[in-house]
């Protein structure tokens, strides 16, 4: 089976957004991954609905949207309406995070929570069964082009092992310093979707990238 290969548009070049959206209509990719940071969850700004709105008129493959922002509650409709299909909360940002996994569904979209490197991956077991996708942070959220943090492969094969004994049809997402040498490792470890932005939009050739990863 192949592996979803979501390349993160913040690695984009964004004087020519739609030419690169064109590039992954075109691609092996799976998804379109939307890094969306406040400045307060994390230490830096990207973008917001301007932005996601003009990538959702361009794409044909459904959008992945990560959000590391405070309140993600408030937007919940907002992304719903602009057509995203995987909507990832932050559980280091959500009190009631039952809560927000059920507006999500509400709104018709399939729930994500992420994890950063320093959050347990047993946090994840109360929503195991209600969430479509768990989020691996590979590197401290904020900034692409980081380097993988190694003991993220123990929390993925825990996390695997907690799906696989729990039934739940979760996917593992992994997120940051993903690239052509470590993909397959991680997949045989039990990741299903990858998350890749410099390694994609960094290769002097990133169709065959993404083909690479995806049949990694
Ligand atoms: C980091 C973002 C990542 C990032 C990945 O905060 O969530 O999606 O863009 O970038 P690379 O693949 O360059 O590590
Ligand atoms: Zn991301």
């Amino acid at each position: 089976m192949k592996n979803i290969i979501a390349p993160s548009v913040l690695s984009a070049d964004f004087g020519n957004l739609a030419r690169d959206i064109e590039m992954l209509n075109e691609s092996d990719c799976s998804w379109v991954h939307l890094d969306v940071m406040d400045g307060v969850f994390v230490p830096n700004i990207s973008f917001g609905m301007p932005v996601v709105k003009h990538i959702a008129a361009h794409s044909k493959k459904p959008l992945d949207a990560h959000l590391m922002i405070v309140n993600p509650d408030n937007y919940i409709s907002s992304f719903a309406s602009l057509g995203v299909t995987y909507l990832t909360v932050h559980l280091e940002a959500c009190t009631h995070l039952e809560r927000t996994i059920s507006a999500i569904h509400a709104a018709g979209m399939k729930a994500g929570v992420a994890i950063n490197p320093h959050t347990n991956v047993c946090l994840l077991e109360d929503v195991l069964g209600e969430i479509d996708l768990a989020l691996v942070m590979s590197v401290n959220p904020g900034f692409g082009g980081q380097k993988f943090i190694p003991r993220s492969v123990d929390k993925v094969r825990k996390l695997r092992q907690m799906i696989d004994e729990s039934g739940s049809k979760c996917l593992i997402e992994i997120d940051g310093g993903i690239n052509e040498e470590n993909v397959a490792m991680l997949a045989a470890t039990g990741v299903d979707a990858f998350v890749a932005g410099s390694s994609v939009f960094g290769s002097p050739d990133p169709l065959k990238t993404i083909s690479f990863m995806a049949n990694a």
